[in-house]
């Protein structure tokens, strides 16, 4: 008898325990998940106002996606392994941007073929299908969660999730092998780079003036120094919320943690690699032109357009008047 109320006992407490977890966990996740989201969205909205970044994430390419990104590399490539990276969103190709971009190729010193090495780094759906509209070698780059396919304001939080979604990204193709040039969509280019960039340094970037880093056009060499740098360059994201990746960058230069890991960099000079924060006066040798110093969308436009006939205008020029040619760039 006792041994039948001892068993009966425990099976009532086994009943008990499984209906409330039948009818627990659904209460638990009515009133928790709703509450949990909701805060979610007030320190998501929080934090975009302060225009911080809430370090969501950023996903590693997929099995699927890394292999066609390999593909796609290897299609693109130059013999020596070294592609053109060019980021685009549905903003850009609407401005017209990509248009520019790939005219000045057209319009450069026997560049144009360089256009066979570009991989344009699709950032939304909408840019992806035009691009593939326009160029062979076009990769969709996701971040969950996020749209975007809109301009985005400077500094705002998706403008950073984007900022740091290429510094993983240029990792991953400094890891599978392949030296690149990553340039902007809003630089015009009148020039080979290739001819100015020397071998002996891990990085060449561009800058906005003296001194002043401009990650807008970087080249690297894949190895190990710089898929460190790359490592250490994202790592520092957590360290500097709310800053973008080009700030990180100057700020770690300093570091010891850089130091140590015995990078050869080297900034190009304005007077070759140019932008509108400080424009080159020399249109026999200039590489470059981007639109630093433009803020949004339609003053970035609106000079690269000017810039981009200031080059027309001296190509058609007798070549006696080249030489003493001074440029007329225009502005934002
Ligand atoms: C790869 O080849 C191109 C074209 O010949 C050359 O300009 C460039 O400097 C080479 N890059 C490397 C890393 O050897």
């Amino acid at each position: 008898m006792a041994q039948f109320g001892l068993k009966l006992g425990v099976r009532r407490v086994l009943i008990t325990a499984l209906l409330a977890a039948l009818v627990g966990i659904p209460i638990v996740f009515m009133f928790h998940e709703p509450a949990a989201l909701h805060l979610q969205s007030i320190l998501d909205n929080f934090n975009s106002q302060l225009g911080t970044d809430t370090l969501t994430e950023i996903p590693q390419l997929s099995f699927w996606e890394h292999k066609r990104l390999g593909y796609l590399l290897k299609k693109a490539s130059m013999p020596n392994k070294t592609v053109i990276l060019t980021p685009l969103n549905h903003a850009w190709v609407t401005a017209g941007m990509i248009d520019l971009y790939f005219e000045s190729f057209r319009e450069g010193e026997n560049i144009q073929e360089l256009v066979n090495h570009i991989v344009i780094v699709a950032i939304d759906k909408l840019a992806y299908d035009s691009c593939t509209q326009i160029h062979p070698h076009c990769f969709m780059l996701r971040t969950n969660g996020v749209d975007f396919s809109g301009e985005k304001v400077y500094m705002s939080e998706d403008y950073l999730k984007m900022t740091w979604r290429k510094i993983k990204f240029l990792q991953n193709v400094l890891e599978m092998g392949y030296n690149f040039i990553f340039s902007d969509a809003d630089i015009l280019w009148f020039r080979n780079p290739f001819t100015l960039l020397v071998e002996d340094f891990d990085v060449q970037m561009s800058m906005d003036i003296a001194n002043e880093a401009n990650t807008g056009f970087i080249y690297v060499l894949s190895n190990k120094r710089t898929i460190n740098l790359f490592k250490y360059w994202y790592g520092t994201r957590e360290r500097n919320l709310g800053v973008h990746e080009q700030d990180s960058f100057k700020k770690m230069l300093g570091e010891q943690g850089v130091k140590d890991i015995g990078l050869k960099l080297r900034l190009l000079e304005t007077s070759l690699f140019s932008g509108y924060c400080e424009r080159s006066n020399d249109l026999l040798h200039v590489c470059t032109m981007h639109a630093t110093c433009c803020v949004g969308l339609g003053q970035k436009m609106g000079y690269l357009r000017s810039a981009l006939n200031a080059w027309k205008e001296f190509k058609a020029l007798p070549p006696h008047e080249k030489l003493s040619k001074v440029p007329n760039w225009g502005s934002c």
